[in-house]
């Protein structure tokens, strides 16, 4: 596939997470013209909104948590600190912009930097403890703001299946990188909101992914767990995306609360072309 040949691109990121793919698009190509981004997480959704649209009001919250944050030298505060951010968090009538800042903050200073919530929907992650965590990074802040403004990037909050209504005539490429298969009952991390993500799920969205296929104008690539590499007898993917290419990649995740795991492992990188 000859990305950088095509013409008004529509980038289509369903299950946006952090990010790091659309940034790296959005710096990469500039044949994007239209791009929708898309989480059922509703406070990183309006994150992505509140960096598009109110960077400024943003960094000078961050910016107040950050003097108190950094005044407070004893570890055992710090985590009182953070609890007590993690209260209001799940708890408090805030602002749109002070919920984006105390979850900025959370995802600053939590374990392992990443985000898990309760079955009532309330985030629940552990303190951290690290030492002088950037809690406000400005420049990036303003980049990423200024990025989502370039393309005015359209952000959605709903379940994946509706971002279909994105299709238009022009070309339209989809990455999708949802939450992962569990490689074992009871190995990976994959429940990051409280809407589970089993392996009925994992075949609606081949069933998408086949019906995208249908149009000329489509491409698409989807990540997700290297299942057979673990249990050659685990044929999921090679079953529901049967007939599409699937290529094994080396990649290193740091999400696993095990350290001596999260080395390089295969994960599949599956496509349409
Ligand atoms: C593996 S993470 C994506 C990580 C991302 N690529 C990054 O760079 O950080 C999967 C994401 O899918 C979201 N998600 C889970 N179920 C979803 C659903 N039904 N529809 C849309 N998004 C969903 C989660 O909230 C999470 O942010």
């Amino acid at each position: 596939m000859d990305f950088e040949l095509w013409d008004n691109v529509t980038y289509v990121e369903p299950f946006v997470g952090g990010g790091a793919m659309l940034f790296f698009m959005l710096q990469r190509f500039n044949n994007i013209k239209h791009v929708v981004i898309n989480d059922i997480n509703h406070n990183l959704t309006e994150a992505y909104k509140n960096v598009k649209d109110h960077a400024e009001g943003l960094v000078y919250k961050l910016k107040q948590i950050e003097k108190e944050y950094s005044a407070i030298q004893e570890s055992e505060l710090q985590k009182k600190y953070y609890l007590e951010i993690r209260r209001c968090f799940n708890e408090d009538d805030l602002t749109s912009i002070e919920r984006t800042s105390l979850l900025i903050f959370l995802n600053r200073t939590c374990f392992n930097g990443l985000y898990r919530e309760n079955s009532s929907g309330k985030f629940n992650v552990p303190f951290g403890r690290y030492v002088n965590p950037t809690i406000c990074n400005e420049a990036v802040i303003y980049a990423d703001s200024e990025l989502l403004n370039r393309y005015d990037v359209s952000i959605l909050n709903v379940d994946f299946l509706e971002t279909a209504n994105v299709l238009n005539e022009g070309m339209c490429f989809f990455y999708f990188d949802p939450p992962f298969r569990p490689l074992s009952a009871t190995s990976s991390f994959n429940s990051y909101v409280k809407e589970e993500f089993g392996d009925e799920r994992q075949k609606e969205l081949a069933e998408f992914c086949r019906h995208l296929s249908e149009k000329d104008n489509v491409k698409w690539m989807l990540s997700n767990a290297d299942c057979s590499a673990k249990n050659p007898e685990d044929l999921f993917f090679e079953t529901i995306y049967d007939g599409f290419n699937i290529h094994r990649v080396y990649a290193s995740r740091s999400v696993n609360a095990d350290a001596t795991k999260r080395g390089k492992l295969t994960e599949l990188l599956i496509t349409n072309y």
